[in-house]
Formats: C-alpha cells, structure tokens, sequence
C-alpha cells in the first residue's frame, strides 16, 4: 500500500465509498467496490434506481467471485445503501465516484453539489467518457481534488480506469487517486493531459469511424468487419498492446526493422483512411447494421454473453504474469 504523505485522506483509511448515479456504470462500480470490502452508499432519484442497481449487483456477483475479485460467496447486503440525495452520500464517503448521465449541465450542477458536501479532504472521480475535467470542476469550491476516473463497460469486470486532471486539479490528487484505484485492484492508467474523449475512446473512434466507412463503402459486411477485428487482432489486444504487436512484426529487428520494410506503405495506409461523418443515412446503415448482427436476439442476452466472455478471459489472464518478466 502507497505510504507518500497527502493532503488526501488516508488511502488504509477509505471505508465508505459513494456511489452516485446508479445505471450501468454506477451499479457496476458499486459491485466492485463491495467486492473489495468497502461500504457503498449509492445516491440515485429515480424511484427504479435501487431495485434496477441491486439485481445487477445480485447477477453480476457469482463473476466476481469467479474472477477472484471476493470471496464472499453472496452479496454482502448489510454493505450496501441506497439513498436519494447525492449530498448525502457525499457528505459520508471517503472517496466519491460520479456516474450520471453524461449531461454538461447536469454534472455541473451535481458536482457543484457533491463538491459542498464532501470534506475537501475527500477525492471526486468522474466516469465521464468525454467531457474534459476542467469543465467539470469550475463550479466546484475546491477544484483540486476533482478528477476524472473514466471506467470501462462493465465497471465490474474490466481493470481499466483512465485518471485526467484537469486545470485545476491538485497533481496530489491525481496520484492519490493511481495509487487508491492500483491498491483496490483496479489498472489505472494517466492522461498527461486531458483531451476530449480521454484516450482510449479515441482510439476507438479511431477505429470505429475506419469500420462506419467501410460499412458505408460496402467493402465487406456487417458481420465480416465486426469479424475483422474480435477473430482477428482483437485475439491479441487482450494481452499484448499494438506498439509490441509492431516490434514482433520486425522480428529480433524490432520496431525499427519494421518501419524500414513499412514506413512508406503505412503511410499509404493513413493517406487512404477515410474520413465519414454520421449523416441520417450513415446511421440508418448502422442501426440495420446493429440489428443483423444481434440476430433478433435481446440485448440482455447479449450483455450476458459478454459478461460470461469476460469473466473466462479475466480468469486467462490472471493465471500468468501480464508480461514476460512481470
Ligand atoms: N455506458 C457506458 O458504456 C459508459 C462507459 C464508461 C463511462 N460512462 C459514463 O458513465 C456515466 C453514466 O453512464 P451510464 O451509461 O451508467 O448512464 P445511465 O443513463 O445508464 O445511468 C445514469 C443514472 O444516473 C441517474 N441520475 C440522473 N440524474 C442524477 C442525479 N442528479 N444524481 C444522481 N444520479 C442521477 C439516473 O437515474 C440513472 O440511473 C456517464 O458519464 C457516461 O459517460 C459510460
């Protein structure tokens, strides 16, 4: 455990974790963070957030415990709080996670709230998948202690949290919230700094506008791009990173072997991107798209199969080294 003085809460100190906004994301933190062992108090105003939040919790445990995430073999209900106002889960936690929906003005309203709340001591991580921390944190008293912890779908799963400061934010609260997101299992990486869309949703728009232009430019199907990626480089990309994917393509030579056989062609490849932007006719192709590939099949069952391909592939990893020499 991280033993570096700060002017943050002690990290061994952490018990009570808020939990604001409780769809998806916030439902998927929570059932992290009471697999670690913490106490959650999730804030919501819906009337449907509790019962909608705590049957995902419900069905998402029996991964975490198959992961190695906990060993408690059911849901530690006693842990678990629901309440309405996000004040007053600001106002008892030790760290604070916002999920709400991905509204400027409604985060900023929130936030202003949570931050008035929560002991300055306290640190705010939003998942926001976009919006830069600097806007967040303008309408906040202490503007320091606001990051962003952007997670990944679902939260209670998947290891990765991009953690940006924004202009204002404390650079100490950026390594508290590291080294709090390292020591609760969690592979934080950090933003130097931050962009719209942090980074790795920029790489996937990267991707995906490549895909959305060769869907619209009938190069293949919808299935067969799809296809291109998770039966091909997706295999890879699960353990291995595209910079050594790169080096092993120049063999014992390396990167810089590759370059000299491809540099020119690569560049050949970038000049012939293309660029696609999401017009009414571009996203019918998409949504026709979307329903071919789902086979007429619900969207839970999806979600499920992804969580069960998660769960296996989570487990893989765990049993070695992340890499050679780790
Ligand atoms: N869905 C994803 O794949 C994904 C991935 C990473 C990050 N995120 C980010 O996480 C955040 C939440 O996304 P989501 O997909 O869970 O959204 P969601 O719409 O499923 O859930 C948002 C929840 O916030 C609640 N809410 C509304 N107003 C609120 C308020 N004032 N205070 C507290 N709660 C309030 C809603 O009732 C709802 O339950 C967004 O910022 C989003 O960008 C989403």
């Amino acid at each position: 455990m991280p033993t570096t003085p700060s002017k943050f809460r002690d990290l061994a100190s952490v018990r009570t974790i808020a939990v604001i906004g409780a769809g998806a994301i916030g439902s998927g933190w929570a059932t992290y963070f009471l697999a670690k062992g913490f106490d959650v108090v999730v804030a919501d105003p819906s009337p449907d957030a509790e019962a909608r939040s705590r049957a995902y919790v419900a069905h998402a445990w029996p991964d975490m415990l198959a992961i190695g995430y906990t060993e408690a073999g059911s849901v530690p209900e006693a842990r678990l709080r629901y309440v309405r106002s996000p004040a007053e889960a600001a106002g008892t936690a030790d760290f604070i996670q916002e999920n709400a929906p991905e509204n400027r003005e409604l985060k900023h309203t929130l936030l202003a709230e949570i931050d008035a709340a929560a002991p300055p001591d306290v640190i705010i991580a939003s998942s926001t998948s976009g919006i830069l921390p600097s806007e967040l944190q303008r309408a906040c008293r202490h503007p320091g202690r606001l990051v962003v912890g952007h997670p990944f779908n679902p939260p209670s799963h998947i290891p990765l949290v991009e953690v940006v400061g924004g202009q204002q934010t404390d650079p100490a609260a950026v390594a508290w919230s590291v080294d709090f997101y390292r020591y609760i299992g969690k592979y934080p990486i950090v933003l130097r700094r931050e962009m719209v869309a942090h980074l790795a949703n920029r790489l996937q728009a990267a991707l995906i506008r490549e895909a959305i232009y060769c869907l619209d430019e009938g190069v293949a199907s919808a299935d067969d791009i799809d296809a291109a990626v998770r039966m091909g480089p997706g295999l890879r990309w699960a353990f291995m990173g595209w910079q050594m994917i790169f080096r092993l393509a120049g063999s014992e030579g390396g990167t810089a072997y590759a370059l000299d056989h491809m540099a020119k062609e690569i560049d050949g490849w970038f000049d012939s991107l293309g660029d696609v932007r999401l017009t009414p006719e571009v996203q019918k192709k998409l949504v026709d798209a979307g329903e071919e590939i789902a086979r007429g099949r619900p969207a839970g069952e999806w979600i499920e199969f992804r969580d069960r391909k998660v769960t296996a592939l989570l487990r893989l990893l765990h049993e070695e080294p992340r890499y050679p020499g780790d």
